[in-house]
């Protein structure tokens, strides 16, 4: 198969990360007979530096020609701590989002055996868990009008939705829980919210047309607590742009690591992947950062590309590489030197080789005969 990926590092840890998702990319072509191309474009604050806007007209147009679109992170420090910045580095991505009209957002969040103890939360109520995040991504807070006063003393974000945005996002959520345990949990703040009300009404008129599918509901400020209380009890979670962000980095101290969540934003013409942690900039260039996330996205990318076979051997290789503890510092108490690259170099090796890596990088990379 041929494909044109369109790769958008961004900022702080998201250019390591991508590297390695890159890297395995590149193997899983090389072992599957594919010809990947890759082309690289700038967003976030890398872009504003060479081009005075977050999102140049030659990135959106790459990413508007490739089959999908690999996205590392976005946001600087510097950025964070200022805001009288008239430009910002996430209105590339959130432009982009738009532009692309990927509406949905899917998170998956599923508890590795090899790294229950890894949690904050206890072991007996991580353990199988096993849920996804559909996230609505084009609407909401995010892209609602946003005022200052002149004196600087009054500001507002509203937040709307239309009917149609709650659909198209709600059909693939029920489709999904169709696949999986039968269960839509809608996440919203219908007890305050009339945009939460609207949510309550379209999804209850859907609901019908999936009879096999429970629909169930809970507020956001519930859900944030029994997502940690007791997250096996969730299947699909649907939810506005807001909440969804909140929740699925919430869902991070389930799994024991945000380097371990990834994400696939879809719309009806474009596919972006990306993970589910931001740009972490104290963390740039120290090698610690988890590239599991972006390797991970990199598989949801294959999925949706119908190679399923190869989404499996990289699934496999991450698997591993938890199982034999070659992880960076963030799940790691066995080894203190295994590097985002490393890592990389683990998965790549085994996509290429899944029967004989272990010794081969016990060998290479960690100057020990055996390891397990
Ligand atoms: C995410 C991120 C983004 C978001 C930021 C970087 C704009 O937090 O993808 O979860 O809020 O959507
Ligand atoms: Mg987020």
């Amino acid at each position: 198969m041929k494909l044109n990926i369109a790769v958008l590092p961004g900022d702080g840890i998201g250019p390591e990360v991508t590297a390695q998702a890159v890297k395995v990319l590149k193997a899983v072509a090389m072992e599957f007979d594919h010809l990947f191309t890759f082309q690289y474009g700038l967003i976030g604050a890398s872009a504003i530096e060479k081009h005075n806007t977050p999102l140049p007209e030659e990135t959106l147009s790459i990413c508007k020609n490739a089959d999908a679109i690999l996205f590392g992170a976005i946001g600087t420090t510097a950025y964070d701590i200022d805001p009288n910045a008239k430009m910002r580095p996430e209105q590339g991505l959130l432009q982009l989002r738009k532009a692309l009209d990927l509406y949905a957002n899917i998170r998956p969040v599923v508890a590795y055996e090899e790294l229950l103890n890894k949690s904050s939360l206890k072991k007996n109520k991580v353990k199988d868990t096993n849920l996804i995040i559909y996230r609505e991504l084009t609407g909401g807070i995010y892209f609602g009008e946003k005022k200052l006063s002149e004196d600087g003393n009054e500001a507002s974000d509203s937040c709307t939705y239309t009917r149609k945005e709650i659909e198209r996002i709600t059909h693939p959520a029920f489709k999904a829980a169709q696949a999986r345990s039968k269960k839509v949990t809608l996440v919203d703040k219908a007890n305050v919210l009339e945009s939460s009300r609207l949510w309550r009404r379209v999804v209850q008129e859907i609901a019908p047309q999936y009879p096999d599918v429970t629909l169930n509901y809970m507020f956001i400020d519930n859900a944030a607590n029994e997502l940690i209380i007791n997250p096996k009890q969730f299947d699909v979670i649907l939810t506005e742009n807001m909440f969804g962000d909140i929740l699925s980095e919430e869902a991070g101290v389930i799994v024991g690591s945000i380097g371990l969540l990834a994400s696939a934003s879809l719309g009806d013409k474009h596919a972006m992947f990306e993970p589910v942690h931001g740009s972490y900039s104290p963390a740039t260039n120290k090698g610690i950062a988890n590239p599991i996330a972006s390797i991970l996205s990199a598989a949801m990318m294959l999925d949706h590309l119908g190679l399923d076979e190869e989404a499996t051997r990289v699934r496999d290789g991450v698997g591993k590489s938890l199982k034999l503890h070659i992880t960076t510092p963030d799940l790691n108490t066995k080894y203190d030197n295994i590097s985002t690259t490393k890592v990389g170099d683990f998965i790549e090796d085994f996509i290429n080789n899944p029967d004989e890596t272990n010794l081969n990088f016990t060998n290479i990379h960690l100057g020990q005969s055996t390891i397990i």
